[in-house]
């Protein structure tokens, strides 16, 4: 790739990777993710905000763009580190060697985590929230965002050029063939709509209100570009990326969209028997339904779907007294992802006992849902078991539309 220029001075420096990985070793990116550093170069210093993991080839690919901007030749004085996660710094060590005399400045809570991660102590410098950094005619002002989403998590904004750097934060999975947003057709827009719904429920969710103070925070600050290290560069609508995260992040408290996640599973199809019951009482409200079949869909799907429904409905058979594994597994990272006080439903076949809904309980304590009824029974559902179904779930969808 080659670097993109956001202002006099200012460049993103990207690669494309990981079609064939999971990020963080657990969600599917079928499309790969952008990794975006940027560099400001001002009249006497000049800057790298954010590095790279070396993941399909992303060092020799932004190493090259660095030269392309001649450093290397002049000297790189600092590097801002907005957030420790490997794929934002873990090249950091061979791009120390590259630029021995470089400066770090990060949080105070990621001095350790560089001498762990990395072992490096010496050049390291820990800067406060609000401290400036002038670069001449440049100046970098450090806002600490903590838990957007780890705890030493900071922005960094140009003052001059109203571009702020966050790092995770107002990120996308995807990658993109155009660096900003106003760049993109249609149905780029879309996709890049999909990819950063599915990458806040997968990344961000846990962290939701402190998604809401970092937003707050930003309140005064006149931001001409959002310059996430995931994604785009939002510079058309800058804005629209705030308000989208803040949206996202009101989802954890509510109010959500009226919608229902139907997340179902079936071992020889007795609990399958019912879905349709279920499926046609939400619609019969015309109400906005996903069916997503566990394990088939991947719990990356799943969550991007359960995150911003109000209505959930869990479909699951009893499997050895317990409840279905891959069922237990994809309601363990909705738990673990903060989903909480959603409207449920559950329905499910047991075969010589029960003990699914036991466990599931559980979960509702645990998630503090809403169960409006539970549907079980011995092998395969009667006429009576639809009927009943039917009418629960058309109630559910009832009360969500309000
Ligand atoms: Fe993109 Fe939390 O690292």
């Amino acid at each position: 790739m080659k670097p993109d220029k956001l202002a006099d001075g200012v460049y993103r420096v990207a690669a494309k990777v990981g079609v064939r990985d999971l990020f963080e070793g657990i969600w599917p990116i079928p499309d790969g993710v952008m990794l975006n550093s940027y560099v400001v170069m001002g009249t006497n210093k000049r800057v790298l905000i954010d590095m790279v993991k070396d993941w399909d080839g992303a060092l020799s690919d932004v190493s090259a763009q660095l030269q392309s901007l001649s450093l290397g030749s002049l000297p790189l004085d600092y590097i801002v580190i907005n957030h420790m996660e490997p794929d934002h710094t873990g090249a950091m060590a061979k791009i120390v060697e590259q630029f021995p005399g470089v400066e770090i400045l990060c949080s105070e809570k990621a001095v350790p985590l560089i001498k762990h991660f990395y072992k490096i102590e010496k050049q390291v410098r820990a800067v406060k929230d609000g401290e400036t950094l002038d670069l001449g005619g440049k100046t970098l002002q450090f806002l600490m965002t903590p838990n957007i989403h780890w705890p030493e998590t900071m922005m960094t904004y140009v003052k001059e050029d109203g571009i702020l750097f966050s790092c995770d934060a107002f990120g996308s999975f995807g990658r993109y063939d155009h660096c900003f947003d106003d760049e993109l057709n249609e149905q780029e827009m879309e996709h890049l709509a999909s990819e950063t719904e599915r990458y806040y429920a997968n990344i961000v969710s846990s962290f939701s209100s402190f998604v809401l103070k970092g937003v707050a925070k930003l309140d005064g600050l006149s931001i001409t570009m959002v310059a996430p290290s995931h994604g785009v560069v939002w510079r058309g609508e800058p804005q629209k990326i705030i308000g989208w995260y803040k949206r996202l992040a009101t989802y954890m408290q509510g109010p959500r969209e009226k919608e229902v996640a139907v997340v179902w599973s079936s071992m020889y199809g007795n609990t399958q028997a019912l879905l349709s019951s279920i499926v046609d009482g939400l619609r019969s409200e015309g109400v906005v339904v996903h069916v997503l079949q566990v394990p088939q869909t991947h719990e990356s799907f799943v969550l991007e779907k359960v995150w911003r429904s109000e209505g959930l409905v869990i479909g699951m058979p009893t499997y050895e007294y317990k409840m279905f594994p891959p069922m237990y597994h994809v309601l363990d990272i909705l738990d673990r992802s903060h989903v909480q006080g959603r409207k449920v439903i559950r329905f499910g076949s047991f075969g010589w006992s029960g003990g699914a809904q036991k466990q599931f309980d559980e979960f509702t304590t645990s998630m503090k849902l809403d169960c409006k009824g539970v549907i079980e029974y011995q092998g395969s559902p009667t006429e009576e078991d639809k009927k009943k179904a039917y009418e629960l779930a058309k109630a559910l969808a009832k009360e969500i539309k309000g």
